[in-house]
């Protein structure tokens, strides 16, 4: 087990990427496909609707408590621990189907219409260098397995090194390569490493969840612990993800860390 974590770590520092095979089987990836359709297909009904090249909902456990679950993968957490510290967290996740449903809804009123579609990287920028690599971290499940012709993410390995370069919105990278796994696979990527979303197709769908992981001091895209604050049945592990232990104290006088034990 431990040369299992020193190879993806290894993978990681070195390449930018890492793959594990086989951490959910077909059929929960199948059972869990219908629960996202059904999520879907609520969410256009009560609030917005979904873009035509990719269908994404963030928060989606907010939807449906029972997807909490993705949050937290064993294998992953003793991955992201080593590489980041104990106390790291979730910042954001999708769940997204990259698919083209040719519906032709609106652009300016559909919920991202074509999320993560361009070159780019989930990094952020400090004097216009990029942060250096190792800070956070996406973890990707394939529901459906990845494969070129449902639009797989593509990437350019190594690319999580470079910090005074930027990806070009459209260009064709000639050594980029494909993030490809059967139903189950869990990739994790260095949030510097260049990517894009694949091309859509209109057969074949690709459920997945994106989940992108940082310190604990970085901030979320949401505020999680106010999104679950009447659920106390979270585990401890989920609380601390969903930042429930690190958020700043009202005043001095109430305590002068940031950090608490949950
Ligand atoms: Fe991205």
């Amino acid at each position: 087990m431990k040369k299992e974590l020193n190879k993806h770590i290894q993978n990681l520092k070195t390449k930018g990427i890492t793959f594990l095979d086989n951490v959910f089987s077909k059929k929960d990836c199948n059972k869990y496909i219908q629960r996202f359709e059904k999520l879907c297909h609520n969410f256009e009904k009560k609030n917005k609707k979904l873009g035509d090249y990719g269908q994404t909902i963030q928060n989606y456990f907010s939807y449906d408590k029972k997807l909490l679950k993705f949050l937290f993968i064993k294998e992953v957490d003793e991955i992201l621990k080593k590489l980041i510290d104990d106390n790291y967290v979730l910042i954001n996740s999708s769940l997204t189907n990259r698919f083209n449903r040719k519906k032709n809804f609106k652009k300016v009123s559909s919920h991202f219409d074509n999320l993560g579609g361009k070159w780019h990287h989930d990094s952020r920028i400090i004097g216009g260098k990029r942060l250096d690599k190792g800070f956070s971290y996406t973890v990707v499940i394939m529901f459906d397995k990845f494969t070129k012709e449902n639009g797989c993410t593509e990437y350019v390995e190594k690319s999580h090194l470079i910090r005074d370069k930027f990806p070009k919105k459209n260009k064709s990278y000639k050594n980029s390569k494909l993030i490809l796994g059967g139903q189950g696979t869990v990739a994790i990527f260095d949030t510097g490493l260049w990517h894009r979303a694949g091309s859509p197709s209109s057969k074949f769908s690709r459920w997945s969840i994106f989940a992108y992981y940082g310190p604990w001091f970085m901030k979320p895209y949401y505020d999680f612990p106010n999104m679950f604050k009447k659920n106390s049945k979270l585990s401890k592990n989920l609380k601390k993800l969903l930042h429930f232990n690190s958020i700043p104290p009202k005043n001095e006088l109430e305590r002068t860390y940031t950090l608490t034990k949950i």
